[in-house]
Protein backbone atom coordinates (compact mmCIF):
# COMPACT_ATOMS: atom_id res chain seq x y z
CA UNK A 1 0.00 0.00 0.00
CA UNK A 2 3.00 2.28 1.12
CA UNK A 3 4.60 1.76 -2.58
CA UNK A 4 1.47 2.33 -4.54
CA UNK A 5 0.65 5.63 -2.85
CA UNK A 6 3.44 7.19 -3.35
CA UNK A 7 4.06 6.00 -7.00
CA UNK A 8 2.32 8.90 -9.07
CA UNK A 9 4.78 10.93 -10.60
CA UNK A 10 7.65 10.49 -8.37
CA UNK A 11 11.41 10.67 -8.98
CA UNK A 12 13.44 7.68 -10.08
CA UNK A 13 16.25 9.15 -8.74
CA UNK A 14 16.76 10.79 -5.76
CA UNK A 15 19.71 12.47 -4.20
CA UNK A 16 19.20 12.73 -0.14
CA UNK A 17 21.73 15.21 1.39
CA UNK A 18 21.68 17.29 4.58
CA UNK A 19 21.56 20.41 2.34
CA UNK A 20 19.90 21.79 -1.05
CA UNK A 21 22.25 22.08 -3.61
CA UNK A 22 20.93 26.04 -2.71
CA UNK A 23 20.79 27.67 0.60
CA UNK A 24 17.86 29.94 1.77
CA UNK A 25 19.54 33.55 2.54
CA UNK A 26 17.25 36.23 4.56
CA UNK A 27 18.43 39.80 4.71
CA UNK A 28 17.67 42.10 7.64
CA UNK A 29 15.24 43.78 5.44
CA UNK A 30 13.08 40.72 5.18
CA UNK A 31 14.12 39.98 1.71
CA UNK A 32 14.75 35.99 1.05
CA UNK A 33 16.97 34.66 -2.34
CA UNK A 34 18.62 31.38 -2.85
CA UNK A 35 22.51 30.82 -3.44
CA UNK A 36 24.90 28.32 -4.22
CA UNK A 37 25.23 25.99 -0.78
CA UNK A 38 28.90 25.31 0.56
CA UNK A 39 31.26 22.48 0.27
CA UNK A 40 32.62 19.81 -1.67
CA UNK A 41 29.15 17.49 -1.98
CA UNK A 42 27.67 20.11 -3.73
CA UNK A 43 30.43 21.03 -5.94
CA UNK A 44 30.66 17.70 -7.11
CA UNK A 45 26.79 16.36 -6.90
CA UNK A 46 24.98 19.48 -8.43
CA UNK A 47 25.90 19.26 -11.84
CA UNK A 48 25.65 15.79 -12.37
CA UNK A 49 21.88 15.94 -10.93
CA UNK A 50 21.24 18.77 -13.10
CA UNK A 51 21.84 16.58 -16.28
CA UNK A 52 19.59 13.65 -14.73
CA UNK A 53 16.73 15.60 -13.22
CA UNK A 54 16.13 14.13 -10.43
CA UNK A 55 14.88 14.90 -6.86
CA UNK A 56 17.11 16.47 -4.30
CA UNK A 57 15.67 15.77 -0.34
CA UNK A 58 17.65 18.19 1.88
CA UNK A 59 17.92 21.10 4.48
CA UNK A 60 17.60 24.62 2.72
CA UNK A 61 20.05 26.26 5.42
CA UNK A 62 18.19 27.88 7.71
CA UNK A 63 15.95 26.86 10.53
CA UNK A 64 12.78 27.04 10.97
CA UNK A 65 11.40 27.68 7.87
CA UNK A 66 8.71 25.98 5.86
CA UNK A 67 9.40 25.44 2.08
CA UNK A 68 7.27 23.87 -0.15
CA UNK A 69 8.66 21.61 -2.77
CA UNK A 70 9.64 23.46 -5.87
CA UNK A 71 11.68 22.84 -8.92
CA UNK A 72 14.90 24.66 -9.90
CA UNK A 73 15.85 23.66 -14.04
CA UNK A 74 13.75 20.20 -14.13
CA UNK A 75 15.13 19.24 -10.75
CA UNK A 76 12.75 18.93 -8.22
CA UNK A 77 14.14 20.31 -4.63
CA UNK A 78 11.80 18.85 -1.44
CA UNK A 79 12.78 20.83 1.77
CA UNK A 80 13.54 18.85 4.29
CA UNK A 81 12.95 21.86 7.87
CA UNK A 82 15.26 21.57 10.75
CA UNK A 83 13.59 23.69 14.00
CA UNK A 84 16.47 25.87 15.69
CA UNK A 85 16.84 23.14 18.40
CA UNK A 86 17.46 20.50 15.99
CA UNK A 87 19.96 22.63 14.18
CA UNK A 88 21.93 23.11 17.60
CA UNK A 89 21.71 19.45 18.40
CA UNK A 90 21.60 17.32 15.13
CA UNK A 91 23.59 19.46 12.59
CA UNK A 92 26.19 21.54 15.34
CA UNK A 93 25.70 18.94 17.48
CA UNK A 94 26.50 15.72 16.64
CA UNK A 95 26.93 16.13 13.14
CA UNK A 96 29.64 18.54 13.64
CA UNK A 97 30.77 18.48 17.20
CA UNK A 98 30.81 14.55 17.42
CA UNK A 99 30.92 13.11 14.22
CA UNK A 100 32.99 15.52 12.03
CA UNK A 101 35.94 15.86 14.60
CA UNK A 102 35.73 12.02 15.34
CA UNK A 103 35.64 11.13 11.52
CA UNK A 104 38.56 13.45 10.76
CA UNK A 105 41.15 11.66 13.32
CA UNK A 106 40.12 13.66 16.29
CA UNK A 107 42.20 16.19 15.32
CA UNK A 108 39.62 17.80 17.52
CA UNK A 109 38.16 16.25 20.39
CA UNK A 110 34.76 15.26 19.85
CA UNK A 111 31.73 15.68 22.44
CA UNK A 112 29.64 12.78 23.05
CA UNK A 113 26.06 14.08 24.04
CA UNK A 114 22.90 11.61 24.38
CA UNK A 115 20.70 14.44 23.44
CA UNK A 116 22.61 15.51 20.38
CA UNK A 117 22.24 11.66 19.27
CA UNK A 118 18.34 11.50 20.07
CA UNK A 119 18.24 14.67 18.04
CA UNK A 120 20.43 12.84 15.13
CA UNK A 121 17.93 9.55 15.34
CA UNK A 122 14.87 11.64 15.11
CA UNK A 123 16.11 14.24 11.96
CA UNK A 124 17.31 11.60 10.29
CA UNK A 125 13.93 9.67 10.31
CA UNK A 126 12.42 12.97 8.85
CA UNK A 127 14.72 12.33 6.31
CA UNK A 128 14.01 8.81 5.80
CA UNK A 129 10.43 9.46 5.55
CA UNK A 130 10.47 12.39 3.14
CA UNK A 131 12.56 10.30 0.85
CA UNK A 132 9.85 7.65 1.13
CA UNK A 133 7.82 10.33 -0.02
CA UNK A 134 9.25 11.47 -2.74
CA UNK A 135 11.03 8.25 -4.56
CA UNK A 136 8.56 6.75 -6.98
CA UNK A 137 8.02 2.59 -7.41
CA UNK A 138 11.94 0.91 -7.18
CA UNK A 139 13.35 4.14 -7.32
CA UNK A 140 17.54 4.75 -6.85
CA UNK A 141 17.51 6.78 -3.58
CA UNK A 142 21.52 8.38 -3.25
CA UNK A 143 22.04 8.75 0.41
CA UNK A 144 24.65 11.42 1.22
CA UNK A 145 27.64 12.04 4.04
CA UNK A 146 27.72 11.72 7.87
CA UNK A 147 24.83 13.72 8.70
CA UNK A 148 22.61 10.66 7.86
CA UNK A 149 23.77 7.52 8.21
CA UNK A 150 20.89 6.00 9.86
CA UNK A 151 18.64 7.09 6.83
CA UNK A 152 19.93 3.85 4.53
CA UNK A 153 17.98 1.46 7.56
CA UNK A 154 14.75 3.51 8.28
CA UNK A 155 14.23 3.82 4.58
CA UNK A 156 14.58 0.22 3.59
CA UNK A 157 12.16 -0.39 6.36
CA UNK A 158 9.45 2.04 4.67
CA UNK A 159 10.03 1.14 1.21
CA UNK A 160 11.63 -2.00 0.86
CA UNK A 161 11.66 -1.73 -3.03
CA UNK A 162 14.19 0.89 -3.65
CA UNK A 163 17.33 0.62 -4.43
CA UNK A 164 19.73 2.39 -1.84
CA UNK A 165 22.63 4.18 -1.88
CA UNK A 166 25.16 5.50 0.55
CA UNK A 167 28.47 7.40 -0.14
CA UNK A 168 30.18 8.77 2.60
CA UNK A 169 32.39 12.39 1.63
CA UNK A 170 34.55 12.60 4.58
CA UNK A 171 37.07 9.98 5.75
CA UNK A 172 35.84 6.80 7.51
CA UNK A 173 38.12 6.79 10.26
CA UNK A 174 40.39 3.66 11.66
CA UNK A 175 38.51 1.23 13.86
CA UNK A 176 40.38 1.85 16.96
CA UNK A 177 38.77 5.82 16.69
CA UNK A 178 35.11 4.86 15.54
CA UNK A 179 34.91 2.40 18.78
CA UNK A 180 35.17 5.28 20.69
CA UNK A 181 31.40 6.10 19.59
CA UNK A 182 29.14 5.25 22.35
CA UNK A 183 26.54 4.95 19.35
CA UNK A 184 29.07 2.31 17.40
CA UNK A 185 26.83 -0.25 16.01
CA UNK A 186 23.62 1.65 15.58
CA UNK A 187 25.49 4.02 13.02
CA UNK A 188 26.85 0.48 11.31
CA UNK A 189 23.21 -0.47 11.17
CA UNK A 190 22.17 2.62 10.17
CA UNK A 191 24.48 1.84 6.96
CA UNK A 192 24.40 -1.96 5.87
CA UNK A 193 20.56 -0.81 5.12
CA UNK A 194 21.84 0.24 1.74
CA UNK A 195 22.47 -2.13 -0.88
CA UNK A 196 25.75 -0.22 -1.85
CA UNK A 197 28.16 1.60 1.01
CA UNK A 198 30.51 3.84 -0.74
CA UNK A 199 34.25 5.52 0.61
CA UNK A 200 36.44 7.88 -1.11
CA UNK A 201 39.40 5.06 -0.35
CA UNK A 202 39.64 1.03 0.04
CA UNK A 203 40.73 2.22 4.08
CA UNK A 204 37.05 2.90 4.98
CA UNK A 205 35.77 0.18 3.59
CA UNK A 206 38.36 -2.29 5.02
CA UNK A 207 37.24 -0.60 8.02
CA UNK A 208 33.82 -0.54 7.81
CA UNK A 209 33.82 -4.28 6.69
CA UNK A 210 36.07 -4.89 10.00
CA UNK A 211 33.36 -3.13 12.56
CA UNK A 212 30.15 -5.14 10.41
CA UNK A 213 32.01 -7.95 11.77
CA UNK A 214 32.51 -7.31 15.06
CA UNK A 215 29.54 -4.88 16.30
CA UNK A 216 26.85 -6.44 14.57
CA UNK A 217 28.18 -10.10 13.65
CA UNK A 218 27.95 -10.23 10.14
CA UNK A 219 30.10 -12.34 8.24
CA UNK A 220 31.69 -10.10 5.23
CA UNK A 221 34.32 -10.77 2.43
CA UNK A 222 38.05 -10.78 3.76
CA UNK A 223 39.67 -10.03 -0.16
CA UNK A 224 41.17 -6.76 -0.41
CA UNK A 225 38.86 -3.51 -1.40
CA UNK A 226 39.70 -2.06 -4.81
CA UNK A 227 39.45 1.62 -6.66
CA UNK A 228 36.32 1.51 -8.39
CA UNK A 229 36.47 -2.68 -8.22
CA UNK A 230 36.79 -5.54 -6.43
CA UNK A 231 33.82 -4.61 -3.53
CA UNK A 232 33.68 -6.07 -0.55
CA UNK A 233 30.35 -8.32 -0.05
CA UNK A 234 28.31 -8.77 3.47
CA UNK A 235 25.03 -10.83 3.76
CA UNK A 236 23.10 -9.63 5.83
CA UNK A 237 19.65 -11.97 5.86
CA UNK A 238 18.62 -11.92 2.09
CA UNK A 239 20.10 -9.18 1.18
CA UNK A 240 24.30 -8.84 -0.26
CA UNK A 241 25.48 -5.27 0.55
CA UNK A 242 27.84 -4.30 -1.36
CA UNK A 243 30.97 -1.82 0.34
CA UNK A 244 33.37 0.23 -2.14
CA UNK A 245 35.68 2.72 -2.67
CA UNK A 246 34.73 5.19 -5.38
CA UNK A 247 37.17 8.51 -5.37
CA UNK A 248 34.73 11.69 -5.77
CA UNK A 249 35.58 14.23 -8.37
CA UNK A 250 35.05 17.62 -10.42
CA UNK A 251 33.39 18.57 -13.50
CA UNK A 252 36.88 19.02 -14.79
CA UNK A 253 35.66 19.78 -18.46
CA UNK A 254 33.57 22.78 -16.85
CA UNK A 255 36.69 24.21 -15.13
CA UNK A 256 38.85 23.64 -17.98
CA UNK A 257 36.68 25.40 -20.26
CA UNK A 258 35.73 27.95 -17.80
CA UNK A 259 39.66 28.85 -17.10
CA UNK A 260 40.08 29.35 -20.98
CA UNK A 261 37.60 32.22 -21.08
CA UNK A 262 38.69 35.54 -21.40
CA UNK A 263 37.21 36.64 -18.63
CA UNK A 264 38.55 34.59 -16.50
CA UNK A 265 42.09 35.74 -18.26
CA UNK A 266 41.62 39.21 -17.71
CA UNK A 267 40.39 39.05 -14.17
CA UNK A 268 43.41 37.03 -13.08
CA UNK A 269 45.87 39.15 -14.74
CA UNK A 270 43.59 42.36 -12.76
CA UNK A 271 44.28 39.95 -9.40
CA UNK A 272 47.62 39.93 -9.89
CA UNK A 273 48.08 43.38 -10.66
CA UNK A 274 46.19 44.43 -7.53
CA UNK A 275 48.49 42.47 -5.64
CA UNK A 276 50.92 44.81 -7.12
CA UNK A 277 52.18 42.43 -9.39
CA UNK A 278 54.50 40.33 -7.42
CA UNK A 279 56.64 37.68 -8.57
CA UNK A 280 55.07 34.74 -6.93
CA UNK A 281 51.36 34.35 -5.77
CA UNK A 282 50.82 31.63 -3.14
CA UNK A 283 46.59 30.48 -2.46
CA UNK A 284 44.64 28.56 -0.42
CA UNK A 285 40.91 28.47 -0.74
CA UNK A 286 38.87 26.41 1.79
CA UNK A 287 35.92 26.23 4.18
CA UNK A 288 37.44 27.55 7.13
CA UNK A 289 37.80 24.77 8.75
CA UNK A 290 40.22 23.35 11.70
CA UNK A 291 40.66 20.19 9.76
CA UNK A 292 41.62 22.55 6.56
CA UNK A 293 45.56 23.14 7.70
CA UNK A 294 45.23 27.20 7.34
CA UNK A 295 47.16 28.05 10.43
CA UNK A 296 49.47 25.30 9.43
CA UNK A 297 50.40 27.17 6.09
CA UNK A 298 50.52 30.54 7.67
CA UNK A 299 52.90 29.28 10.11
CA UNK A 300 55.47 27.87 7.62
CA UNK A 301 55.06 30.83 5.68
CA UNK A 302 55.74 32.97 8.65
CA UNK A 303 59.12 30.88 9.46
CA UNK A 304 60.01 31.20 5.84
CA UNK A 305 59.37 35.13 6.09
CA UNK A 306 61.48 35.27 9.61
CA UNK A 307 64.19 33.00 8.23
CA UNK A 308 64.81 35.11 5.26
CA UNK A 309 63.98 32.42 2.69
CA UNK A 310 60.99 33.97 0.84
CA UNK A 311 60.97 37.79 1.06
CA UNK A 312 57.81 39.65 1.69
CA UNK A 313 58.07 41.93 -1.64
CA UNK A 314 58.62 38.96 -3.77
CA UNK A 315 55.91 37.26 -1.99
CA UNK A 316 52.37 37.38 -1.96
CA UNK A 317 50.07 34.90 -0.07
CA UNK A 318 46.18 34.88 -0.57
CA UNK A 319 43.54 32.99 0.89
CA UNK A 320 39.97 32.79 0.82
CA UNK A 321 38.07 31.05 3.67
CA UNK A 322 34.22 30.62 3.40
CA UNK A 323 32.48 31.19 6.46
CA UNK A 324 31.75 27.53 7.81
CA UNK A 325 30.03 26.06 11.10
CA UNK A 326 30.43 29.72 13.18
CA UNK A 327 28.41 29.32 15.92
CA UNK A 328 30.42 25.37 16.58
CA UNK A 329 33.14 26.51 19.15
CA UNK A 330 36.15 24.77 17.70
CA UNK A 331 35.41 26.96 14.60
CA UNK A 332 35.17 30.15 16.17
CA UNK A 333 38.76 29.33 17.83
CA UNK A 334 40.45 28.13 14.96
CA UNK A 335 39.39 31.42 13.49
CA UNK A 336 40.45 33.75 15.98
CA UNK A 337 43.72 31.85 15.48
CA UNK A 338 44.34 32.20 11.51
CA UNK A 339 43.01 35.99 11.90
CA UNK A 340 45.59 36.36 14.75
CA UNK A 341 48.08 34.51 12.47
CA UNK A 342 47.29 36.73 9.42
CA UNK A 343 47.90 40.31 11.59
CA UNK A 344 51.11 38.92 12.82
CA UNK A 345 52.80 38.00 9.74
CA UNK A 346 51.34 41.44 8.02
CA UNK A 347 52.33 43.23 11.24
CA UNK A 348 55.92 41.89 10.79
CA UNK A 349 56.60 41.93 7.00
CA UNK A 350 53.90 44.19 5.59
CA UNK A 351 54.18 47.66 4.19
CA UNK A 352 51.82 50.79 3.46
CA UNK A 353 49.67 49.15 0.81
CA UNK A 354 51.46 45.70 0.45
CA UNK A 355 50.26 43.16 2.82
CA UNK A 356 52.07 39.95 2.95
CA UNK A 357 48.83 37.71 3.15
CA UNK A 358 45.28 38.67 1.85
CA UNK A 359 42.89 36.92 3.95
CA UNK A 360 39.17 37.38 2.60
CA UNK A 361 36.76 35.49 4.99
CA UNK A 362 34.36 35.43 2.32
CA UNK A 363 32.80 33.53 -0.41
CA UNK A 364 33.77 33.80 -4.16
CA UNK A 365 31.62 32.64 -7.55
CA UNK A 366 33.21 30.08 -10.08
CA UNK A 367 34.62 32.74 -12.22
CA UNK A 368 36.32 34.69 -9.25
CA UNK A 369 38.06 31.30 -8.17
CA UNK A 370 38.65 29.87 -11.66
CA UNK A 371 40.71 33.37 -11.40
CA UNK A 372 42.05 32.90 -8.77
CA UNK A 373 43.41 29.38 -9.22
CA UNK A 374 44.72 31.06 -12.66
CA UNK A 375 46.39 33.87 -11.07
CA UNK A 376 48.01 31.56 -8.43
CA UNK A 377 52.11 30.65 -8.62
CA UNK A 378 51.75 27.52 -5.87
CA UNK A 379 48.44 26.54 -4.45
CA UNK A 380 48.78 25.35 -1.19
CA UNK A 381 46.90 22.67 0.36
CA UNK A 382 47.46 20.88 3.81
CA UNK A 383 44.83 19.32 5.57
CA UNK A 384 45.56 17.53 9.04
CA UNK A 385 42.96 14.98 7.18
CA UNK A 386 40.36 15.28 4.11
CA UNK A 387 38.38 12.82 2.97
CA UNK A 388 39.05 14.07 -0.65
CA UNK A 389 39.47 17.65 -0.99
CA UNK A 390 38.09 18.86 -4.26
CA UNK A 391 40.13 21.96 -4.03
CA UNK A 392 43.33 20.67 -5.52
CA UNK A 393 41.84 19.42 -8.32
CA UNK A 394 39.92 22.33 -9.42
CA UNK A 395 42.99 24.51 -9.42
CA UNK A 396 44.92 21.36 -11.93
CA UNK A 397 41.68 21.56 -13.79
CA UNK A 398 42.29 25.81 -14.13
CA UNK A 399 45.66 25.19 -15.44
CA UNK A 400 45.78 24.51 -19.14
CA UNK A 401 48.74 26.36 -19.27
CA UNK A 402 50.47 23.75 -17.60
CA UNK A 403 51.32 27.09 -15.25
CA UNK A 404 51.46 27.28 -11.48
CA UNK A 405 52.35 23.89 -8.70
CA UNK A 406 50.44 21.94 -6.07
CA UNK A 407 51.53 21.56 -2.56
CA UNK A 408 48.99 18.56 -1.66
CA UNK A 409 49.15 17.06 2.35
CA UNK A 410 49.76 13.05 1.97
CA UNK A 411 46.80 13.37 4.60
CA UNK A 412 44.23 14.46 1.58
CA UNK A 413 42.22 11.30 -0.05
CA UNK A 414 43.32 13.29 -3.02
CA UNK A 415 46.78 12.56 -2.34
CA UNK A 416 46.69 9.16 -3.76
CA UNK A 417 46.22 10.04 -7.06
CA UNK A 418 48.11 13.36 -7.21
CA UNK A 419 51.13 11.99 -7.06
CA UNK A 420 52.74 14.68 -8.81
CA UNK A 421 52.22 17.40 -5.88
CA UNK A 422 54.49 18.10 -4.11
CA UNK A 423 53.06 15.63 -1.00
CA UNK A 424 53.75 17.16 2.62
CA UNK A 425 53.08 15.79 5.95
CA UNK A 426 51.39 18.44 7.21
CA UNK A 427 52.39 17.71 10.72
CA UNK A 428 56.24 18.10 9.59
CA UNK A 429 56.23 21.66 9.67
CA UNK A 430 59.66 21.79 7.94
CA UNK A 431 58.62 19.29 5.30
CA UNK A 432 55.80 21.86 4.61
CA UNK A 433 58.21 24.90 4.42
CA UNK A 434 60.67 23.15 2.11
CA UNK A 435 58.22 21.67 0.15
CA UNK A 436 56.35 25.90 -0.18
CA UNK A 437 60.22 26.83 -1.48
CA UNK A 438 60.53 24.03 -3.41
CA UNK A 439 57.30 25.24 -5.55
CA UNK A 440 57.89 28.77 -5.20
CA UNK A 441 61.54 28.10 -7.18
CA UNK A 442 60.12 25.36 -8.95
CA UNK A 443 62.12 25.01 -12.81
CA UNK A 444 59.42 26.05 -15.53
CA UNK A 445 59.77 22.90 -16.86
CA UNK A 446 59.92 20.74 -14.50
CA UNK A 447 56.78 22.18 -12.88
CA UNK A 448 54.91 21.97 -16.33
CA UNK A 449 55.90 18.42 -16.73
CA UNK A 450 54.49 17.92 -13.22
CA UNK A 451 50.97 19.75 -13.89
CA UNK A 452 50.56 17.84 -17.49
CA UNK A 453 50.51 14.56 -15.22
CA UNK A 454 48.23 16.16 -12.67
CA UNK A 455 45.96 17.64 -15.74
CA UNK A 456 45.96 13.34 -16.98
CA UNK A 457 44.43 12.42 -14.02
CA UNK A 458 42.05 15.09 -13.24
CA UNK A 459 40.78 15.30 -16.64
CA UNK A 460 40.33 11.46 -17.12
CA UNK A 461 38.58 11.29 -13.81
CA UNK A 462 35.98 13.82 -13.28
CA UNK A 463 32.55 13.56 -11.06
CA UNK A 464 30.47 12.22 -14.15
CA UNK A 465 32.59 8.56 -13.89
CA UNK A 466 32.38 9.10 -9.94
CA UNK A 467 28.73 8.99 -9.88
CA UNK A 468 28.70 6.27 -13.53
CA UNK A 469 30.94 4.06 -11.43
CA UNK A 470 29.02 4.33 -8.22
CA UNK A 471 25.68 3.72 -9.62
CA UNK A 472 26.94 1.02 -11.54
CA UNK A 473 28.19 -0.95 -8.84
CA UNK A 474 24.95 -0.20 -7.08
CA UNK A 475 23.29 -1.68 -10.14
CA UNK A 476 21.27 1.29 -11.29
CA UNK A 477 23.51 2.20 -14.29
CA UNK A 478 24.08 -0.33 -17.06
CA UNK A 479 27.49 -0.73 -17.26
CA UNK A 480 29.66 1.27 -19.63
P1 LIG B 1 34.80 20.53 1.88
O1 LIG B 1 33.77 19.64 1.25
O2 LIG B 1 35.33 20.01 3.15
O3 LIG B 1 34.35 21.95 2.02
P2 LIG B 1 36.32 20.35 -0.66
O4 LIG B 1 37.69 20.81 -1.01
O5 LIG B 1 36.03 18.95 -1.03
O6 LIG B 1 36.10 20.59 0.91
O7 LIG B 1 35.24 21.25 -1.38
C1 LIG B 1 35.14 22.62 -1.13
C2 LIG B 1 34.37 23.28 -2.25
O8 LIG B 1 34.03 24.60 -1.85
C3 LIG B 1 35.16 23.41 -3.54
O9 LIG B 1 34.32 23.22 -4.64
C4 LIG B 1 35.70 24.83 -3.47
O10 LIG B 1 35.93 25.42 -4.73
C5 LIG B 1 34.60 25.56 -2.73
N1 LIG B 1 35.15 26.68 -1.96
C6 LIG B 1 35.97 26.63 -0.89
N2 LIG B 1 36.27 27.86 -0.45
C7 LIG B 1 35.65 28.73 -1.26
C8 LIG B 1 35.56 30.17 -1.32
N3 LIG B 1 36.17 30.97 -0.44
N4 LIG B 1 34.78 30.68 -2.29
C9 LIG B 1 34.13 29.90 -3.17
N5 LIG B 1 34.19 28.56 -3.17
C10 LIG B 1 34.93 27.98 -2.22
O1 LIG C 1 31.59 16.55 2.80
C1 LIG C 1 31.87 17.76 3.33
C2 LIG C 1 30.71 18.58 3.83
O2 LIG C 1 30.60 18.43 5.15
C3 LIG C 1 29.34 18.32 3.26
O3 LIG C 1 28.64 17.27 3.81
C4 LIG C 1 28.71 19.62 3.58
O4 LIG C 1 27.55 19.86 2.87
C5 LIG C 1 29.82 20.59 3.25
O5 LIG C 1 30.98 19.94 3.60
C6 LIG C 1 29.72 21.96 3.90
O6 LIG C 1 29.49 21.90 5.25
P1 LIG C 1 28.13 22.43 5.90
O7 LIG C 1 27.01 21.79 5.14
O8 LIG C 1 28.20 22.00 7.31
O9 LIG C 1 28.15 23.90 5.71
Amino acid sequence: AETTEHSHARAEFVVVANRLPVDLERSADGTQRWTQSPGGLVSALEPFLRSRKGAWVGWPGVPDVDVDEFTDEGLVLHPVSLSSAEVRDYYEGFSNATLWPLYHDVVARPIFDRSWWESYVRVNRRFAEAAAAVAGERATVWVQDYQLQLVPTMLRELRPDLRIGFFLHIPFPPVELFMQLPWRAEIVRGLIGADLVGFHRPGGAQNFLWLARQLIGLEPSRGAVGVRSRPGMVQVGDRTVRVGAFPISIDAAGLDSLSRTKAVGERAAQIRADLGDPKKVLLGVDRLDYTKGIDLRLQAMHELLQEGRIKPDEVTFVQLATPSRERVEHYQRMRGEIEQMVGRINGEFARVGHPVVHYLHQSVNRTELAAFFSAADVMVVTPLRDGMNLVCKEYVACRHDLGGSLVLSEFAGAAAELSSAFLVNPHDLDGVKNALEAAITLDPAEGRRRMRALRRQVLTHDVDRWARSFLEALGSEPAA
